[in-house]
C-alpha cells in the first residue's frame, strides 16, 4: 500500500508549481487523468481487503476531492485575472469623434422638387399624381389634342404599343383630366413628375421633369395664376424683385395661353435677357367637358413648369446631361445631405451645392 502522505506532499508541491492554465490543465491529467496517479491508486483498491479497501478508499476519495477543489480555485483565479487584463487594455474612449462615414446625397432635382412642393403646399395645394405609361386619351385627346390634330406632332412621343394607345406621357397634364374625371371642383392640385419625349441634346434628354398645377372652381382667372405663378418663383429663388412675364402661346388645352419667363439677374446668368420656364393659361372648356365638368359653372387655370432647367439656375448647374450622368464625383459636389433641411429662402445661393 502507498505512502498516501508522500502523495499529498507531491501534490502540494505540483499546485504550487501552477502559474498559468496549462501547468494547471496539465497538473489535472497527471493526477487525475484516465491515467492519471490517482486514477492508478484507485485501480489498486480492487486487489485490497474489504477493511483495507474501505480505509483507504476513503482516504483517496478526500485527496481526490481536496485537488479538484484547488484545481477550480486556481482556475478561477487565473480567469478572473485575465479577464482583468483584458477590461484593462480593451477600453473604449467614448469620448473620441465618430469615424467619418458617407450619407449619400440627394439629387438637386428631388431637392429642387421637394422645396417646389413645398412652396405650392403652402398655398393650399394638394399633391395628386399620375402615371408614367399613360393612355392615349389622358396624354392627348381628353386634353382636346383631336386624332391626326397636328399639335400632336410637337410632342415626339415613344408609344409604347403598335396601336399607340400606351405611350410614355410627354407632359404631366394627363394628371389634370385623372384629377377631374375623379374630384367634384373645387381642385387645387400639384403634380410632380417624369416626363419623356424623343429628344437629345444640349438642352433636351428624352427624361426629363415637369411640376403641374391645376385649380378648377368658380372663379379661376388669369389674374390668379399670374399670382400664384410669380409668387411660387419669387419663393423658389429667394429673389423679392424678380421679373417674371407672360407671352402669348398656344396649347390645345388651355385658351387663353401663355408661356411664362423670368427675367433680369437669373436669366443674364445663362446669357439671356429672358428664360422661358412654364406653359400655361386658362383650362380650355372641352377639357373640362371632357372630364364631366359644366364649363359654363366653373372655369379654371393651369400650368406645366420644367423642373429641371429650374434646378439648374437655382444650383449653377451649368450643364442639363450632367442631370442625368449619375457620376458619383458630380452628385457630392452638387449633391444635398439628406438631412439639410430643404431651404426655400436660401435663394439665388453662391455656393449652392458646395454645401457639405
Ligand atoms: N403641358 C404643357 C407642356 O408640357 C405645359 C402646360 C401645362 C401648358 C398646363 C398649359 C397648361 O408644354
Amino acid at each position: 500500500m502507498t505512502d498516501l502522505s508522500n502523495i499529498e506532499n507531491e501534490i502540494a508541491q505540483d499546485i504550487n508549481n501552477i502559474n498559468n492554465l496549462q501547468a494547471l490543465e496539465e497538473v489535472r491529467v497527471l493526477w487525475l487523468g484516465k491515467k492519471g496517479k490517482l486514477t492508478e491508486q484507485m485501480k489498486s483498491l480492487g486487489s485490497m481487503s474489504p477493511e483495507e479497501r474501505k480505509n483507504f478508499g476513503a482516504k483517496l476519495n478526500q485527496l481526490k476531492e481536496k485537488l479538484t477543489e484547488q484545481l477550480n480555485a486556481k482556475r478561477e483565479a487565473f480567469e478572473r485575472e485575465e479577464m482583468n487584463k483584458r477590461l484593462a487594455t480593451e477600453t473604449i474612449d467614448v469620448t473620441l469623434p465618430t469615424r467619418p462615414h458617407d450619407m449619400g446625397r440627394i439629387h438637386p432635382i428631388s431637392q429642387a422638387m421637394e422645396e417646389m412642393l413645398t412652396i405650392f403646399a403652402q398655398m393650399g395645394f394638394n399633391l395628386a399624381e399620375g402615371p408614367d405609361v399613360e393612355d392615349d386619351w389622358h396624354n392627348f385627346e381628353a386634353l382636346n389634342f383631336p386624332k391626326n390634330h397636328p399639335a400632336r406632332q410637337l410632342h415626339d412621343t415613344f408609344f409604347m404599343t403598335e396601336d399607340r394607345e400606351k405611350l410614355l406621357r410627354t407632359h404631366t397634364s394627363g394628371v389634370q383630366i385623372r384629377t377631374m374625371e375623379n374630384q367634384k371642383p373645387p381642385i387645387k392640385i400639384v403634380v410632380p413628375g417624369r416626363t419623356y419625349r424623343v429628344d437629345y441634346d444640349a438642352t433636351h434628354t428624352p427624361m426629363f421633369h415637369q411640376i403641374e398645377g391645376l385649380v378648377v372652381d368658380k372663379t379661376a382667372n388669369v389674374a390668379q395664376m399670374k399670382t400664384v405663378l410669380t409668387e411660387a418663383f419669387k419663393a423658389f429663388f429667394g429673389m423679392d424683385d424678380l421679373q417674371v412675364r407672360f407671352r402669348p402661346h398656344y396649347f390645345p388645352f388651355t385658351e387663353p395661353s401663355f408661356e411664362a419667363d423670368v427675367g433680369g439677374e437669373l436669366a443674364r446668368i445663362v446669357g439671356k435677357e429672358w428664360l422661358e420656364l412654364l406653359g400655361c393659361g386658362m383650362v380650355h372648356p372641352n377639357v373640362l367637358k371632357n372630364c364631366g365638368i359644366d364649363p359654363e359653372e366653373y372655369q379654371g387655370f393651369a400650368f406645366g413648369v420644367g423642373l429641371d432647367r429650374l434646378t439648374m439656375l437655382k444650383y449653377n448647374i451649368p450643364d442639363l446631361r450632367s442631370l442625368f450622368d449619375a457620376d458619383m464625383r458630380w452628385i457630392e459636389h452638387y449633391g444635398f445631405l439628406p438631412l439639410d433641411v430643404p431651404t426655400i429662402t436660401r435663394g439665388l445661393s453662391m455656393n449652392a451645392g458646395l454645401k457639405k
